[in-house]
């Protein structure tokens, strides 16, 4: 059998990294072309399951990551830890093999099966949690990730929460791709949140480049970003037990910037998982839950427009990691949702 030469097998290790990181990025900028029935409204969607992982995580973990590594927070041989809804994990997962760390991910026992596999199959070890724990309980899939990290000598943990960083990645990726992608026409920006990132990075990259930007945020119902948007206060904990996954949030993070949001809206799973079937059927555009809830709410703008207007959202993540979920008819009409 042939034999690749040690030089040989690192040049095409580092080549084929290289790559594959390199592919981060750059994701596709699509108009929407049946769903939206408002004339004097453009509605485009970033397709950011075209990102290797299948999601918009893989841009801020490999910006975090190699801040680490450049600080020497993250050594060789060393393992990330991180709590993650899977998306955030999967990019873990994936950084991991490419740079050879070990990865363990905690994750709230909703998260679908097809994310929790794709994690192991990326060789990480994941730790489920109860979703019912509240965030001050030491089972709740943060909590659990701060303990495995401070018993782990030689950990890193991404901390995607409450990182500044996070919101960095998007203001200087996201953001301007979305700018140079509709040529400084873009006028609304619309995206869910759950760390914040996205929306606090790349709505602040557009309010620089246009001071009459709008951003909106719709929030699942369940969630405390709303309230805590429209009173200041948290006033009813949220229980995040609504399906979608990976948006909204029971506690305040830091990476969460509320003064770029200009208004918000409340969305229930039914108006997140129609959307996204129907943009599935419709446009061909196979995303995930939060695609839909996002483009629900990029379809509530626009019925409130009256002057041309050209909105951005986001379709975070791939809807195969959803088929046993509300791409499933079973699955729906067992938890009560209409097809
Ligand atoms: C599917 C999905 N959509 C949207 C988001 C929200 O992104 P952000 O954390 O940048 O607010 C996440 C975050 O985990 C996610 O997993």
């Amino acid at each position: 059998m042939f034999k690749k030469s040690l030089l040989l097998q690192i040049i095409l290790k580092y080549m084929s990294n290289n790559i594959l990181l390199n592919t981060i990025g750059n994701t596709p900028l699509i108009k929407l072309q049946k769903i939206n029935p408002y004339f004097n409204v453009e509605i485009y969607v970033k397709l950011e399951f075209f990102n290797p992982s299948g999601s918009i995580k893989d841009r801020m973990v490999k910006y975090i990551i190699e801040d680490a590594e450049a600080k020497g927070l993250l050594k060789k041989g060393g393992t990330i830890v991180e709590n993650t809804s899977g998306n955030t994990g999967a990019a873990i997962a994936m950084l991991a093999a490419i740079k050879g760390y070990k990865a363990i991910l905690t994750m709230p026992d909703k998260v679908s099966i097809e994310k929790q596999s794709s994690l192991k199959a990326l060789g990480a070890k994941i730790v489920i949690t109860p979703t019912s724990a509240p965030p001050d309980s030491p089972d709740h899939y943060v909590n659990t990730a701060i303990r495995i990290a401070s018993e782990i000598p030689n950990s890193f943990r991404v901390n995607q929460y409450d990182n500044p960083k996070n919101p960095e990645a998007h203001y200087l990726t996201t953001g301007p791709e979305i700018w140079e992608q509709t040529k400084g026409k873009v006028t609304h920006f619309v995206a869910a949140g759950s760390t914040g990132g996205t929306i606090s990075g790349v709505g602040k990259y557009l309010k620089e480049k246009n001071k009459s930007m709008k951003v909106v945020m719709p929030d699942p119902v369940g969630s405390i970003y709303y309230d805590y948007f429209k009173t200041g206060k948290i006033e009813v904990h949220g229980n995040c037990t609504y399906q979608v996954e990976g948006v909204g949030e029971d506690h305040i993070a830091k990476a969460m910037d509320f003064s770029i949001v200009d208004d918000m809206y409340k969305f229930t799973d039914q108006d997140a998982f129609s959307t996204a079937r129907l943009l599935a059927i419709e446009e061909g555009i196979f995303g995930g839950g939060t695609g839909g809830a996002n483009v629900w709410g990029a379809l509530k703008l626009a019925k409130t427009l009256k002057e041309h207007a050209v909105i951005v959202t986001i379709i975070p993540d791939n809807g195969v990691k959803y088929l046993s979920k509300f791409y499933n008819d079973q699955w729906m009409k067992d938890n009560n949702y209409s097809i």
